[in-house]
């Protein structure tokens, strides 16, 4: 294995993931072009990479990273070494969980740019050599970033309206009004680029009628949301939505509850989105933050995955949604690393959006309930408006 992954971390299980890690490592060893060498990443805290500092570099404070090659290091004398083995790269987490805070980055993102400063140096490359040679190092930096991270392109995510529960108020009288037809258009007035409605299998807000009349009506991109059931995969394929988002649903529940289970369901799963794409219809398949999940709906060709929020959002303390907030950030950028688009949603509200907005992997946010609850005392135009205002002023 040309990875040699080591850590001695107790929080380590919940911020890292050995896969992506060693995987990506990999990446970046084939893209220096030294596939065919060993490397061995140590991660550990700030007391053993201090007591490292101490005793090979005279310094006695701690440190992000530290590289020890295992010959001259410089590329040229690479052909040189007795055995195929770069070195090691020792990456301390607390200084790396720091640094994530104060530079505004995703803990994933430092934690890259760690691997990449500390290979580089392993390469031969030294940023403290010489102004010129600091140049040199800090292009190479952005370039194999670059390479990690196949992000979005543009600067703030989409905002995707779920408008299920205007249907919910006009179902509770069974009238003709609220229309979420109208709503959907006031949204798009007011600068959505989506529109998301659940068809549900028991049809208990969105009827049949409302995405026939949406698909006819709307200009941004209709989202349907559906369980991968035999009755509306057929309808979605006559309807041809612009994209479809597959979720778990059971009629007794009150909202979709959880991600998709892919990996114990993948032949059906699979099958369903093999129907989709022969329609030319992209899918995507709301998930948890789960890598199991996200390798699953990437092996069965998803275009896309839409995380689920849940957790972050009704996370009870300040701890937990962070230990969340992480894990969705992570996902995201493993997602993104296997090629997937990341959308995100579910329990989003004025309150907790800013954060997942600001994760440069998300596409798309999808949030219904709470642009539907703030417009009803204050208009659908301004409650839209104030939540794109957040998700712009979110960005870096
Ligand atoms: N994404 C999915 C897959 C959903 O099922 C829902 C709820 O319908 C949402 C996003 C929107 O969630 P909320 O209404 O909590 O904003």
């Amino acid at each position: 294995m040309p990875v040699d992954l080591s850590i001695n971390y107790p929080a380590a299980s919940s911020l890292i993931n050995r896969r992506q890690l060693i995987g990506l490592t990999g990446e970046l060893l084939k893209k220096c072009g030294v596939a065919e060498y060993t490397v061995s990443l140590h991660l550990g805290n700030d007391e053993e990479i201090r007591s490292l500092n101490r005793t090979y570099r005279q310094k006695d404070s701690a440190t992000n990273v530290l590289s020890f090659p295992f010959g001259e290091g410089a590329d040229s004398s690479l052909a040189s070494l007795p055995v195929k083995e770069l070195g090691d790269i020792v990456i301390s987490l607390d200084t790396a969980r720091r640094e994530s805070v104060e530079y505004c980055q995703t803990f994933q993102h430092r934690l890259n740019w760690l691997i990449i400063h500390g290979l580089l140096h392993l390469l031969g490359y030294d940023h403290e050599r010489s102004r010129k040679d600091e140049k040199i190092m800090q292009a190479m930096e952005l370039d194999l970033l670059a390479f990690l991270q196949t992000y979005r392109r543009t600067p703030m995510p989409h905002l995707a309206i779920n408008v299920d529960h205007v249907a919910t108020i006009r179902q509770a009288r069974g009238t003709i009004e609220p229309d979420p037809v109208t709503a959907a258009a006031l949204c798009e007035l007011a600068g959505a680029s989506g529109i998301v409605v659940h068809l549900r299998e028991d049809r208990r807000h969105i009827q049949d009628r409302d995405v026939l009349l949406l698909r006819q009506t709307i200009k941004t991109r209709l989202n349907l949301e559906m369980g991968a059931n035999r009755e509306i995969i057929q309808f979605a394929l006559g309807l041809q939505p612009d994209m479809v988002t597959l979720v778990p649903e059971k009629r007794e529940e009150l909202t979709t509850e959880g991600g998709l289970d892919v990996v114990s369901q993948k032949k059906k799963i699979g099958q369903t989105v093999k129907k989709m794409r022969s329609a030319n219809i992209p899918v995507s398949i709301f998930i948890d933050p789960d890598f199991e999940q996200i390798h699953a709906a990437g092996d069965i060709g998803a275009t896309f995955i839409e995380i689920h929020t849940g957790k972050y959002c009704d996370a009870a303390s300040d701890t937990a949604r962070d230990q969340e907030y992480q894990l969705i950030a992570a996902a995201a950028e493993e997602a993104n690393r296997i090629g997937l688009r990341v959308n995100a949603g579910h329990g989003l509200n004025y309150q907790n959006t800013a954060p997942i907005a600001a994760l440069p992997t998300i596409d798309e946010l999808s949030i219904g309930h709470a642009i539907i609850s703030r417009a009803v005392f204050t208009g659908i135009d301004q409650a839209v408006r104030e939540m794109l205002e957040i998700i712009r002023n979110a960005q870096f």
